[in-house]
């Protein structure tokens, strides 16, 4: 009996790894050899070590064409599952039915099986899942700069590229397993890709004040540049989960996505992830996975509004802007204080940057001494190089 069937089940019913079993990876390897390359590029990277782990489920390999138009069309796989982005495979399309795909340093991963290679619309995709045809979006750029062909087909990995974190390396079973040793039935998770500032620990200990748990799960795969690299981050939750979440309520994980930066589209992603890992509820605050300012402050709320919540399964946890407020003395949003403008701590990124970069800790209710002493170490750091 597994130990997770009290707990949510996987998107589509069930988790599809795209590891293969132990005893058939030497074989794979082998056979692999002898195949045509494509080179992965650190994006496509972070898919495949997705689509091995499960947390893709139900996704076997790199949509084809009639996923890839549902998708793009109607925010659903050609099964009828909710499914929000493209999880395709651009490259040129090599001689042969089957093709080694290999991780940027030449590390042979798995097999694609192709079962289909088609062109597409790129302007169409960014309109449609970014919401803007601008080649200045960061996830739109990406589109724009890869090959004018889709490989498709089912996925074997054989091996993964080793894990940044391994300490905190759970894929989807392992996670349901480390809930269910814990008796976490509800479950929360929590996606970021900044460190936790006090607005984000605020929204995840009042998501917790109603759960079993929470999964503090950071993305750390591909992100922009000028983005806090993952170490540095790391370093900031490791030190706040000691320091300040109860250790048998709170776990800490990595989300080994890349990041897309889609707003909402990507929000509902990220939500039918952590759905795979366990999560019953996922928080969902001001901007999600937004970027600049392509998308309003909640458009990553309202589109889970006309999404089926059976097929979604996991429930999403809106939270409105939240901040320091001097005049309640403590967080609040405008849902919570009556207090005006000018009695929150709010700093932007810049300016919180700017600090930091100074050797500044920005204050105590913005950001804990410990948080900001490590910021501050790796602004400095960043000066200097
Ligand atoms: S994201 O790209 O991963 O969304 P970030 O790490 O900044 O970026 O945000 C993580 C989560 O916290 C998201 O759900 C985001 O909406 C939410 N969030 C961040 N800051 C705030 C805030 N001040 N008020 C409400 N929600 C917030």
């Amino acid at each position: 009996m597994s130990t997770d069937q009290h707990l949510i089940a996987p998107h589509g019913g069930a988790l599809t790894p795209c590891m293969a079993p132990e005893a058939e990876r030497a074989a794979l390897r082998e056979r692999a050899a002898a195949l045509p390359v494509v080179t992965l590029d650190e994006r496509q990277v972070c898919d495949v070590d997705m689509l091995a782990s499960g947390a893709m489920s139900p996704l076997t390999g790199f949509m084809g064409q009639a996923d890839y138009r549902s998708v793009v069309d109607e925010m659903k796989l050609a099964s009828g599952h909710i499914w929000s982005l493209p999880i395709t495979l651009a490259a040129e399309r090599p001689a042969g039915d089957e093709v080694c795909l290999a991780a940027p340093d030449g590390q042979p991963l798995a097999i694609l099986q192709i079962t289909e290679a088609y062109g597409y619309d790129k302007e169409q995709e960014a309109e449609r899942v970014y919401r803007t045809t601008d080649g200045a979006h960061p996830g739109v750029a990406a589109v724009y700069a890869q090959a004018d062909t889709l490989l498709a087909g089912p996925v074997r990995v054989f091996d993964r590229v080793a894990p940044e974190f391994p300490g905190h390396s759970l894929d989807p079973q392992a996670t349901r397993a480390a809930f269910a040793e814990r008796g976490w039935k509800r479950v929360v998770g929590f996606q970021t890709r900044n460190p936790i500032h006090r607005a984000h620990e605020y929204l995840t200990k009042c998501a917790l004040e109603t759960v079993d748990g929470l999964l503090v799960h950071p993305l750390v795969g591909a992100t922009k540049a000028g983005d806090i690299p993952a170490d540095v981050r790391m370093r900031c939750y490791e030190v706040l989960l000691e320091g300040y979440y109860p250790a048998d309520r709170a776990l800490l994980s990595v989300f080994p996505a890349a990041m897309r930066y889609a707003g909402p589209r990507e929000a509902i992603f990220h939500a039918i992830s952590r759905k795979n890992y366990g999560c019953t509820h996922f928080i969902v605050g001001r901007d999600h996975a937004g970027v600049g300012s392509y998308y309003g402050t909640y458009d990553a709320q309202r589109i889970f509004d006309d999404l089926d919540a059976d097929d979604l399964g996991i429930e999403p946890m809106m939270f409105e802007h939240t901040f320091w407020c001097n005049g309640s003395g403590g967080m609040a949003s405008t849902k919570t204080s009556p207090f005006g403008p000018e009695h929150r701590v709010v700093l932007s990124g810049t300016a919180v940057r700017d600090m930091l970069a100074q050797g500044q800790r920005p204050p105590v209710e913005f950001t804990r001494p410990e948080l900001a002493d490590i910021l501050i170490e790796w602004a400095r750091s960043e000066q200097g190089a």
